[in-house]
């Protein structure tokens, strides 16, 4: 009996933190039942490469010790940037299945990598306004990136059954948090250390994505920079506390000079979205990833993006049961966006 549907784990690994969230469907709800963050000694993953597999695959063997999950199923997720494209492209009007054949040849003149390294993805958005054209959305990843992955979380003694993308997991976080309404443009913004990933939904459904590896470790860096430091009391002043000679105070003024570079290809982001679309506005701001718990970070973004900006809350319709911490789910809430969005993925998914 329970062999049968045990679920996944989401698994997400960043950076600076693996995050892990399991969930349970009851009578067409949610709750959760497993949530842990587990932090990642700098390194060893760089630009969203595994750097260190072997210490990788050691810190998911103590993540899964401690949390005692209860399936061997994962369901992963990589970032955009250097192994990632997605496209909306246009085809002529196809059936799934015709698209299925010859996705690989369409793909080839949008794709900068050699067709056979990459494994290639598509859904189709739905019509367009021209007759006999749809809306796809491409998505080619290198195989040697998902090799990496898929290799270090079978290492650590679990099953991967589906890899996805960050923002495809933010989208369907986003899907059973909020509502809709047509024609609205929202941004969801998740922001980890060491990568952006930037989805605009119009109505729910996703127009715009772009990952970018610019992230919370120029925050770090500056402040080991500033005030020689090490990067674990960089860290503990990023979240407000004092250090050795530094006040908190002193801190903000490097965080927020440290900011700028992250806010500008924020903007830039924007803007391209806007000009692209002919001027549509863009509603909201819905922040998540590590980077949110930093004081004055959402601020920062509607000031200069004149944009409300909400941080993200990715157990607003999650039940959870007694036995979790809630204020400390709520707190670090932000930061399981992706790991949310993963563990709602069900296999035989596409
Ligand atoms: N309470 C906090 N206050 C401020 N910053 C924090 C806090 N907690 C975590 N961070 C910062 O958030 C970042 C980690 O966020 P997150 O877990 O979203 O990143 P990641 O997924 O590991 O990285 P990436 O996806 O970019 O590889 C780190 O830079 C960390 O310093
Ligand atoms: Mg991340």
């Amino acid at each position: 009996m329970f062999l049968l549907n045990r679920g996944s784990i989401g698994l997400d690994i960043g950076s600076s933190y693996i995050k892990t969230v399991k969930l349970k469907e009851v009578k067409g709800s949610y709750e959760l039942e497993l949530f842990d963050v587990h932090p990642l000694p700098p390194e060893l993953i760089v630009d969203g490469s595994i750097i260190d597999s072997l210490r990788l695959a050691d810190a998911l063997k103590e993540m899964i010790r401690n949390v005692k999950v209860s399936t061997k199923d994962a369901v992963i997720s990589i970032a955009g940037h250097s192994s990632v494209i997605i496209k909306r492209i246009s085809l002529p009007e196809m059936t799934e299945e015709e698209l299925s054949e010859s996705i690989k040849f369409e793909a080839e003149q949008y794709v900068p990598f050699d067709i056979e390294d990459v494994n290639l993805d598509f859904q189709i958005i739905g019509p367009k306004e021209e007759p006999g054209q749809m809306d796809v959305i491409l998505v080619a990843v290198k195989k040697d990136i998902i090799n990496e992955y898929i290799s270090v979380v079978k290492e650590a003694g679990l099953n991967p059954i589906i890899v996805d993308i960050d923002s495809f997991a933010l989208e369907n976080m986003y899907g059973i948090n909020y509502e809709d309404e047509p024609g609205r443009n929202v941004a969801l913004l998740n922001i980890g250390a060491s990568t952006i990933n930037l989805s605009i939904l119009k109505g729910g459904i996703s127009v715009f994505t772009r990952d970018s590896s610019l992230g919370s470790n120029l925050h770090t860096e500056a402040l080991q920079r500033e005030f020689n430091v090490t990067h674990e009391n960089a860290e503990r002043l990023k979240r407000g506390e004092a250090v050795e000679n530094v006040s908190p105070e002193d801190a903000l003024s490097v965080i927020e000079a440290a900011s700028d570079e992250i806010l500008s290809e924020i903007i830039r982001s924007f803007d391209y979205y806007r000009s692209a679309t002919l001027h549509e506005d863009i509603s909201e701001v819905i922040l998540s990833g590590g980077c949110a718990l930093l004081q004055n970070f959402p601020g920062l973004i509607s000031e200069r993006s004149g944009i409300e900006t909400r941080i993200a809350e990715p157990f607003r319709n999650i039940r959870i049961p007694k036995k979790f911490d809630l204020a400390y789910i709520q707190e670090m809430g932000s930061m399981m966006a992706v790991a949310v969005g993963l563990a709602l993925r069900k296999q035989g998914d596409r």
